[in-house]
């Protein structure tokens, strides 16, 4: 099974790596099984699959029904949940209890927090508790209202500044790695050489030591434009319309089912379903 031990190995000998999100048992399951090495329960679900117009709205509660479907379809990667909006704004014990709950109840090996700030005394006091933290700083979107959108960050000198000063006290308060979203690749480039844990960027150039793509984003389930860092590798959004309006068109035509779909009535044929 993947470590956080081996996720820094891969810097140590600088080795890419990818990192995947993943919502349900059976695409856990594919993507464990193809060798993706972290799988992220993110609170991205909140927009995927459950149609919220950003991450604000989803509970810890919608997080470990989640959590608990891909750990039941993983067996070797590390998994990593992400702690929603409120479950670690309160206080550090409030933290300390959500992040325990998604390992007791959600079956998580670690926990990702967004921003910097008061979340790196959270990240220590984790991190002393044998909780191994994800950090994640640039284009946090739980601070969607304060950042008037989606936008990139660190686009000024001061804002870079601010970001590298963040990193450098999440590493130093114990986080394992951290993802950089949504910064210019320049200044991922200078937090990745300035950490000695690894980065894993989106949208944030390819300086970083590892990738992560959501989802749908990555197989084109989404609908609509996909932002710029999105490389899509399949399309699956058309061909599930294509296989749906081919099932309703042999309905309606009678050609489904067909005769190597139909049981027999004869009780000597003994047929299982499935
Ligand atoms: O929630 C999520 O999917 C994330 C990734 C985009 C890093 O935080």
């Amino acid at each position: 099974m993947t470590t956080v031990l081996d996720v820094q190995r891969f810097k140590d000998e600088g080795r890419r790596f990818a990192m995947l999100t993943a919502y349900d048992y059976l695409s856990a399951r594919i993507l464990d099984e193809s060798g993706i090495p972290i799988l992220l329960v993110g609170d991205s679900l909140g927009m995927v699959m459950l149609g919220y117009p950003n991450t604000l709205p989803v509970t810890l509660d919608e997080m470990f029904h989640h959590a608990r479907a891909v750990a039941r379809g993983s067996r070797q990667a590390l998994l990593v949940g992400d702690m929603p909006f409120m479950s670690y704004h309160v206080s550090t014990e409030q933290a300390i209890e959500s992040a325990g709950r998604f390992m007791q109840e959600g079956r998580m090996h670690a926990v990702k927090l967004e921003g910097g700030g008061r979340v790196i005394e959270i990240t220590r006091r984790l991190t002393e508790m044998g909780i191994p933290v994800m950090g994640h700083l640039g284009l946090t979107p739980q601070f969607v209202h304060q950042m008037g959108g989606f936008r990139v960050q660190g686009k000024s000198e001061a804002q870079a500044d601010r970001i590298l000063a963040d990193a450098t006290a999440l590493e130093e308060a114990g986080a394992f790695s951290l993802v950089l979203e949504g910064v210019p690749s320049t200044l991922a480039g200078r937090v990745t050489t300035a950490l000695h844990i690894p980065t894993i960027g989106i949208g944030a150039g390819p300086q970083t030591d590892g990738q992560v793509l959501v989802f749908h984003d990555f197989l084109g389930i989404t609908s609509g434009k996909a932002p710029k860092f999105v490389k899509r590798y399949a399309n699956l959004a058309d061909d599930i319309s294509r296989a749906a309006q081919q099932f309703a068109d042999d309905v309606r035509k009678g050609t489904f089912p067909g005769p190597e779909h139909e049981y027999s009535a004869n009780p000597a044929q003994r047929e299982a379903v499935p």
